[in-house]
Order: C-alpha cells, then sequence, then structure tokens
C-alpha cells in the first residue's frame, strides 16, 4: 500500500471516557443495557432500543454526538474470530465513511486475549485497503491511528510482538493484492521478476533468482514456454527461497503467475475475459507467503516457484493437438489451450519435487469449476497427502481463510488419457476441479503435494469482511498459519 498503516496502541480506559473520533464498543450477551448505558448514559440506550439494536450478531448501532462517533456493535454471546474480524472491519469501514482520524475498539475484558487483538487489528487494517492508484480523485485513507482499549490492558510484552507480526502480514496480504488489481498490461512477467527481487532486496534472509530467454528451454520448462509462445512478452521462472539456519522443515510452494489469460487460441467470450488479469494471484500468493516467512523468522525453510507469462493466440501460439513433453519426462497433448495453468504448474511441480521437500503445496486459479462448486468465499483443497490437506484445512479456519476438501478421485484418469501422450490437458465436462488437479498429481512424484484452486476467493465482486471489490490475497494469511504449525 502506498499511505503507511496506521498506528495501533493498546490502552486501559473506560468505554464511555476514551478518546477518539470513532469508538467502536462490540457487545452482546445479555448484559447489554448495562453496558451500553456505561458508553453513553440512558439516553445511549434508549436510542439503541428505539433502533432495536440488541447485541445479536450483525446488530449495528451507529450514533454521533458532538463530532464523536460511537458505533455498537452486536456480538452475539460467544463471539469467535470471525465475529472479532468483522469488528475491526466494521471499525475501519465507519472510520473511513466518517471521516475519522483516531478509532477505539472498546473490548472489555478482551483485550486480554493476544488473539481478540490480533483479528480486530487485522481485520482493521486489511478492511482499510484501497486500489485507487489509477483514480483521478483519490484520497488517503484517514484512519491514522488505531486504539484498542479495554478494562485492563495487557503488557506490551503480550502484544506487541503480536501487532508487529499482524502489521508485517497485512502489508504483504496487500502487496500481493496490488500485484494482482495492477492493470495485465502493467502486471507483466518481468513486471512480476521484479517485484519478487525488491521483496529480495528488502527482506534479510530471502534470496530471489529469476530464469528468462535460452535458460528456461535449458532447465527444460516446456509448459511455461508453450504456453508462453503466443504472447510478445517474455516468461519468467521465479524462485524466492527463505532457508534460515536449524530449518526443521523444508516446504516447496508453487504459484500460478498466468499474467493475463485469454484462452489463448481456445479463445475465452469476452465477459470472462475481463477479470482474467488476476490468473496470477497464485504467484502473488506464494512471494507474499514466503517473504512473510522470512521476515516473521519462521523456523521453516520455504521455497517459492512462480512460472510466469501470459496465455495469448498470438501467430506462434501452441495450437490444440500440440504435444508438450516435460521436465519429468511426461507428455500432454493439449486439446485446449485455455487450460494452460495447469501446462505451467506441470513442470514448476517437478522442479519443485526434485528438490525433495517436506510438503509440497500449490496454489492456483485454476478452474472455474472451483468457483462454481464452492461459490467466492472457499477455496477447493486436493492432494495425494491427509495430513497435509488438514493441516491446510485448520490453516484455514484459524486464518479466516476457509478451504474445503474434494475427492483426488482416481478412477476419473480415465477422462485425462490420450491416445498419442500420457495425458490430455482437458477431461470431460464434469469435475473439472478434480481432473485438473489429477493432471498435476502427473508431475508431484512421490511428495506430499496438496493443490488449493483458488478460482473463487481470490477475486471479490463484492465488498467482504477483509476485502472490498478485486484482489483479496486469499492464501497468503493461511499459508502463514500452515508454516507456524510446521514450525511449532
Ligand atoms: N484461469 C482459468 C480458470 C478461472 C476461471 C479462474 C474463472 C478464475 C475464474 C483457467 O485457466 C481456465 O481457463 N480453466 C478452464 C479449464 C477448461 C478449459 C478445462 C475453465 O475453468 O473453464
Ligand atoms: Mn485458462
Ligand atoms: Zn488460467
Amino acid at each position: 500500500m502506498e499511505t503507511p498503516a496506521p498506528t495501533i496502541r493498546v490502552q486501559t480506559a473506560r468505554a464511555g471516557t476514551v478518546r477518539a473520533d470513532l469508538v467502536v464498543v462490540p457487545m452482546g450477551g445479555d448484559t447489554i443495557r448495562e453496558r451500553v448505558r456505561r458508553v453513553g448514559g440512558t439516553s445511549l440506550v434508549r436510542r439503541a432500543e428505539a433502533a432495536d439494536f440488541r447485541g445479536r450478531p450483525d446488530d449495528v448501532f451507529v450514533h454521533g454526538v458532538n463530532g464523536k462517533t460511537i458505533v455498537l456493535v452486536g456480538m452475539g454471546a460467544e463471539p469467535g474470530a470471525d465475529a472479532w474480524r468483522k469488528v475491526g472491519s466494521r471499525a475501519r469501514r465507519e472510520a473511513e465513511r466518517h471521516g475519522a482520524r483516531s478509532v477505539a475498539v472498546h473490548l472489555g475484558d478482551a483485550v486480554q486475549h493476544p488473539d481478540v487483538l490480533a483479528a480486530v487489528a487485522e481485520s482493521f487494517l486489511l478492511a482499510g485497503y484501497r486500489f485507487d492508484r489509477y483514480k483521478l480523485d483519490r484520497k488517503s485513507p484517514t484512519a491514522k491511528v488505531l486504539i484498542l482499549a479495554g478494562d485492563k490492558a495487557p503488557k506490551p510484552a503480550a502484544w506487541r510482538p503480536v501487532l508487529d507480526g499482524i502489521v508485517i502480514l497485512s502489508d504483504l496480504v496487500c502487496s500481493a493484492r496490488d500485484l494482482v488489481n495492477e492493470p495485465p498490461s502493467i502486471a507483466t512477467p518481468s513486471y512480476i521478476a521484479k517485484h519478487a527481487e525488491r521483496l529480495a532486496v528488502d527482506t534479510p534472509g530471502l534470496k530471489v533468482e529469476v530464469w528468462a530467454g535460452r535458460r528456461l528451454e535449458r532447465e527444460g520448462l516446456a509448459g511455461l514456454l508453450a504456453v508462453a509462445r503466443g504472447s510478445l512478452e517474455e516468461p519468467r521462472f521465479i524462485q524466492l527461497r527463505y532457508a534460515p539456519a536449524g530449518a526443521k522443515r523444508r516446504v516447496a510452494l508453487v504459484g500460478k503467475g498466468i499474467t493475463f489469460d485469454s484462452g489463448g487460441l481456445s479463445l475465452k467470450p469476452p465477459k470472462s475475459m475481463e477479470t482474467m488479469k488476476y490468473d496470477m494471484a497464485g504467484a502473488a500468493t506464494v512471494l507474499s507467503a514466503v517473504a512473510a516467512a522470512a521476515k516473521l523468522r519462521l523456523p521453516v525453510a520455504v521455497t517459492a516457484y512462480a512460472p510466469t507469462t501470459e496465455n495469448l493466440p498470438g501467430g506462434r501460439a501452441q495450437k490444440p493437438g500440440d504435444v508438450i513433453k516435460f521436465l519429468n519426462g511426461k507428455t500432454a497433448e493439449v486439446l485446449n489451450t485455455d487450460a494452460e495453468g495447469r501446462l505451467i504448474l506441470a513442470d514448476a511441480l517437478a522442479l519443485a519435487a526434485k528438490t525433495k521437500p517436506d510438503a509440497l503445496v500449490d496454489v492456483a486459479t485454476l478452474t472455474g469449476a472451483a468457483r462454481v462448486a464452492l461459490g467466492p468465499s472457499y477455496a477447493a483443497v486436493l492432494g495425494n497427502d491427509q495430513v497435509t490437506i488438514d493441516a491446510l484445512v485448520a490453516a484455514g479456519r484459524a486464518a479466516g481463510e476457509p478451504v474445503w476438501q474434494l475427492p483426488l478421485v482416481r478412477e476419473y484418469r480415465d477422462d485425462i488419457r490420450s491416445p498419442i501422450a500420457d495425458v490430455k490437458n482437458v477431461g470431460g465436462p464434469e469435475g473439472g476441479t478434480i481432473t485438473a488437479a489429477l493432471f498435476l498429481e502427473e508431475f508431484v512424484g512421490d511428495a506430499k503435494w496438496a493443490h488449493l484452486d483458488i478460482a473463487g476467493p481470490a477475486f471479490a465482486e463484492r465488498d467482504t469482511t477483509l476485502s472490498g471489490k478485486g484482489a483479496t490475497g486469499f492464501g497468503v494469511r493461511l499459508l502463514v498459519e500452515w508454516l507456524r504449525g510446521l514450525a511449532a
């Protein structure tokens, strides 16, 4: 983000006297009346009751007095992390709507819990993101200070490391969003490579390697080169590495980096192309995740592999009927050039698998079918290792980035059989997310592998708790949560 994130403080204060332009008070359970009274006296109780505010989840009451805005947010009886995220998000949206520079969220007893502080702070930061670089009329966010107040604030040693971590992570989520939101003629493969190089320069312990031109041929990245043939824009293969001394685990992340997916010669209809700049969200996600691991000094070695290219129907474009021979020796018949993601991931997975990582996870906007099946909130996860899948599902739940397992139905392999090559790159009309994953499985060797299809949640068509319309940065926090679990 171009403007610096608001500063965050944790303070002991009473709900009625905390000083800020906007005061948010989450509340629920049966002591509502008394709590509202403590915030704004009996007159606020009367108004809140008149507006039918009863502290149920999604109840909100906004009231302005003497230039100060009070926002009561209903929490229900036992709020979980998602409810706290909604509080931070609501706080930020009301702050920007009312032009508040300082915002206080009064957490009552909950101020004692670092997890609550983290959830509120994180959602406050993420919900403040906007991408308005190309607008004439752009205003920087108004909120400059967030005060997390409560009846008895914990000591700084208890919250400072937590909130420092949140700021680092939110920043990297937002830089992934920026990369995805950037128009496709700007965010080209070389632009993404430069982004990775910048991350490496800015982050101690991160090393970057970018392959281009003849190097790609020498390394045998046939799938990436085949897709790139249709475009004048040169492909890049990016590796971003973090290998701390004494790491207990070593993992590989692979991210799909199609900077624009026209479909190639199997051209998409115009409507389907409108958002296809986001087809590199997987690459953006894994680059940010590795950078976060380094900045947070997690004791896990992580390498991100990001094959990046455009998928265009230029004069030298690959054609339906062509055969690719990949890095691991397997061949695929390309029957639909719009199933290009699996082609660029194939080599990357094979290359990553050769390094014998403890786990191999790929992240890709791979199939429209995943978005159809699960909608825009959930990513699909499939793979050959249930332990890794379970860990990703748990991490997603904790991070508020949910993923749902689909079965890797081995019988459907028949659907990707080719008469002339080892496999073909499309299945039948059914189970598209599964047949795509089965194609990928051909390239992971004996690695413990899981595949995240983020076609749904990577891009929002409407506002969500943590994101506005556009790129969401989905997967960064989930992967970091998973890496933290591996380290523990
Ligand atoms: N990038 C698309 C998948 C996609 C579609 C992501 C919609 C986000 C939203 C991918 O390259 C693609 O075109 N997949 C095809 C596969 C088909 C040709 C087998 C699809 O999903 O239609
Ligand atoms: Mn495609
Ligand atoms: Zn694609």
